[in-house]
């Protein structure tokens, strides 16, 4: 049996920069591992594919990505499908945080793995990508921009040691949804050239100056306010929904600040995590 552990990603910036022929959205996103893990595991049965998750809400069939990263794989590689793969949920779903792109992740990376397949990042990225846009980042993790459909990933300096607190409002966020508000808005974009900048060279004051996701402007979150309001007067140096939310995430420098705004938030929310960032992906352990 392999064990796989799969981290949640937020995104520091994530701008929309077009239309591209395959439908998708052209994307300038940086985007952060955190510490916040789902734990996967792969093994071998009787044939075909076999998934069961610890989170009842969610699919436990084919209709999981987790299942469909499966079949990729076997179909990828040209091997019979044989994997029992359970999911022990521990990021929440719908956030905006990738829970089900690191499963999915974690699946590649485990099934190379019982295989002996010896694929390079790039062969799983590619295979992670048929399910899902945030896979490829899923698999490769740490700190790094991503381009195209989130494809393109190009690392940067890790971001400093820091402490990252999730709050979850309850409502979830459909993507495509978001997609779709964002393309019938007008979007102010945010400074990509600055932030690209801060990143490249591990100046963190400008990552937290220069941060932006342009879905902000078109998800309506009515606890967002509240949230960052909380994490500001809590010390944090940046406060900003990830992916399409409507997770929102805050940076502190000092964990005791961090625990002091989770304490706060949790008066009012259900799901908030301190969490670290990581610099890696999903990794068998
Ligand atoms: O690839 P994934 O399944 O994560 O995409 C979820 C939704 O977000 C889809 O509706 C897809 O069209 C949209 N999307 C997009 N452009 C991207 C990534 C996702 O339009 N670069």
């Amino acid at each position: 049996m392999i064990k796989v552990t799969a981290p949640a990603k937020i995104n520091l910036f994530l701008d929309i920069l077009g239309r591209l022929d395959n439908g998708f959205h052209s994307l300038f996103m940086v985007m952060q591992s955190v510490d916040l893990c789902d734990e996967i595991t792969v093994s071998k049965g009787n044939g075909g594919i076999a998934l069961t998750c610890s989170d009842s809400r969610l699919p436990q069939d084919e209709k999981n990505i987790a299942y469909k990263a499966a079949a990729a794989f076997f179909k990828a590689t040209d091997i019979q499908p044989d994997a029992v793969i359970t999911v022990e949920k521990k990021i929440p779903f719908e956030a905006g945080l990738a829970g089900g792109s690191a499963d999915a992740a974690a699946v590649i990376v485990g099934l190379d793995r019982l295989f002996g397949t010896n694929l390079t990042k790039q062969q799983m990225c590619d295979i992670g990508l048929t399910v899902g846009s945030d896979v490829p980042f899923c698999i490769r993790g740490g700190t790094c921009i991503a381009q195209n459909r989130g494809e393109i990933l190009s690392e940067v300096k890790p971001l400093k040691d820091c402490y990252i607190v999730l709050a979850k409002p309850e409502k979830g966020v459909s993507t495509a949804a978001a997609f779709a508000a964002a393309d019938s808005s007008y979007i102010y974009h945010p400074d990509s050239i600055r932030m690209l900048d801060a990143c490249s060279n591990g100046d963190f004051e400008g990552i937290c100056k220069y941060a932006g996701n342009v879905f902000e402007q078109v998800i309506e979150v009515v606890e967002r306010v509240e949230i960052k309001d909380t994490m500001r007067e809590c010390g944090a140096l940046l406060y900003q929904m990830s992916g399409s939310g409507p997770t929102v995430f805050g940076i502190f420098e000092k964990e005791e600040d961090a625990q002091a705004c989770a304490s706060r938030l949790k008066e009012s929310i259900a799901d908030v995590y301190v969490t670290k960032p990581v610099g890696y992906g999903a990794s068998v352990i």
